[in-house]
């Protein structure tokens, strides 16, 4: 699990950027854990290119905007957020950090941003909430077994989970060279606490077939679009789609009711050769034209690429890697300060780009676009 390096504390003033936290994070997490963590799918190019994607465009910059009412408050699902980053769901935080969950909950709670709690969380759902009062969302991987999914999303309701996410880019996890090369497996105690109770399918890819995958069983399991339209009517909470690239599906997600969609590649980690979230983001927008909120993901590291998500049409973007970082590092307080600086450089790129507000970020703040 974690190495000897203690949890950084006070945090040092000269980690000014998110990817200053990379080091710190690295020669805390085990070699494993930090292939689980850092790693994507096949040679990772997709990786590469999702944090590439946004030197791509440039921001003009605007002179003499009235900036004296300026904010980053957006609305989204009737609630009424201060900025417009949220932690994305990323599984077994207790590899990271041995307060896991618990200590993102907190930061996000402290930041008063939504917390998007993976389905493979190490820390109880019961156990964040009570710890931690701030917004969270659930997010959900679809499981064969109805009975155990109808108890888990009435217990998200009853402890004021806000929505799901339904995340549909993954029947099937990309190879993940990687990690496959560390050999990683999860440490002793960490595990999948929510899942407890759970049917689990033997989906141990070629356990059965005389294929690899096709004939093994394991896709047996994943959902199609009318199993997820009859989930989305069902579920006592608002659904939200994550894992959706191509424009007809997003048009499909409106059809059958989700309440918005995350664009999204896993931070490339499903399928290799796929675009990054930020080539597809404005096509996505332009199918879904303004029915439903769109958010997206992949490869934000500076307030500068939050900017150009928004202008590009997202509502709001989620971030994932960067947290895990400050956790790794610094605990909570590490979480919180990666929020801080997303934020104060959203804010920071909005001023000099003459935005006073998020409905002032358009496509025309997009020098190249
Ligand atoms: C993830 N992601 C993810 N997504 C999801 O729906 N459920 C999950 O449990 C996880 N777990 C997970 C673990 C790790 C280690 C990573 C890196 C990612 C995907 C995640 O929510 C998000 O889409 C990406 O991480 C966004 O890209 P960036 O911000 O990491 O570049
Ligand atoms: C991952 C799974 C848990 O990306 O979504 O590791």
């Amino acid at each position: 699990m974690t190495n000897q390096h203690p949890p950084l504390n006070p945090i040092p003033a000269h980690i000014v950027a998110v990817n200053d936290y990379v080091p710190y994070a690295k020669q805390r997490l085990s070699l494993q854990a930090w292939a689980y963590f850092s790693g994507g799918s096949a040679d990772e190019t997709l990786l590469g290119r999702n944090n590439h994607a946004f030197n791509r465009f440039s921001i003009w910059p605007r002179a003499l905007a009235d900036l004296s009412q300026a904010h980053t408050t957006t609305q989204l699902l009737g609630s009424r957020h201060p900025f417009p980053i949220f932690l994305a769901p990323i599984a077994y935080q207790r590899m990271a950090h041995s307060d896991g969950e618990l200590a993102t909950a907190l930061a996000a709670a402290a930041m008063q941003t939504p917390f998007i709690i993976s389905m493979q969380a190490s820390c109880s759902l019961e156990h964040l909430v009570e710890q931690a009062p701030g917004p969270k969302w659930l997010q959900w991987y679809w499981q064969a077994d109805k009975n155990a999914t109808k108890a888990l999303l009435a217990k998200a309701q009853a402890l004021n989970i806000e929505a799901i996410v339904l995340t549909v880019d993954a029947p099937v996890n990309g190879l993940r060279n990687t990690e496959q090369r560390a050999q990683f497996m999860l440490p002793l105690g960490v595990e999948a606490v929510n899942l407890k109770g759970f049917k689990q399918p033997n989906n141990t890819l070629g356990a059965a077939g005389s294929s690899p995958l096709f004939g093994s069983g394991f896709l047996a399991n994943a959902p199609n679009w009318q199993q997820v339209a009859t989930f989305i009517s069902d579920c006592p909470l608002p659904v939200i789609l994550k894992g959706i690239m191509h424009p007809a599906d997003a048009k499909r997600a409106v059809e059958i009711g989700a309440k918005g969609l995350i664009v999204s590649n896993h931070g490339g980690r499903t399928l290799d050769a796929a675009p990054t979230s930020l080539e597809v983001l404005p096509l996505v927008c332009k199918a879904v034209e303004g029915q439903i909120p769109v958010l997206f993901d992949g490869g934000i590291r500076r307030g500068s690429d939050v900017f150009i998500a928004l202008a590009l049409g997202a509502s709001a973007v989620l971030v994932g890697r960067p947290y895990i970082y400050g956790l790794a590092a610094a605990g909570a307080p590490g979480v919180a300060h990666v929020l801080h600086l997303l934020r104060t450089e959203l804010e920071v790129t909005m001023a000099l780009a003459g935005c006073a507000t998020l409905d002032d970020v358009t496509p025309d703040c997009l020098y190249g676009a």
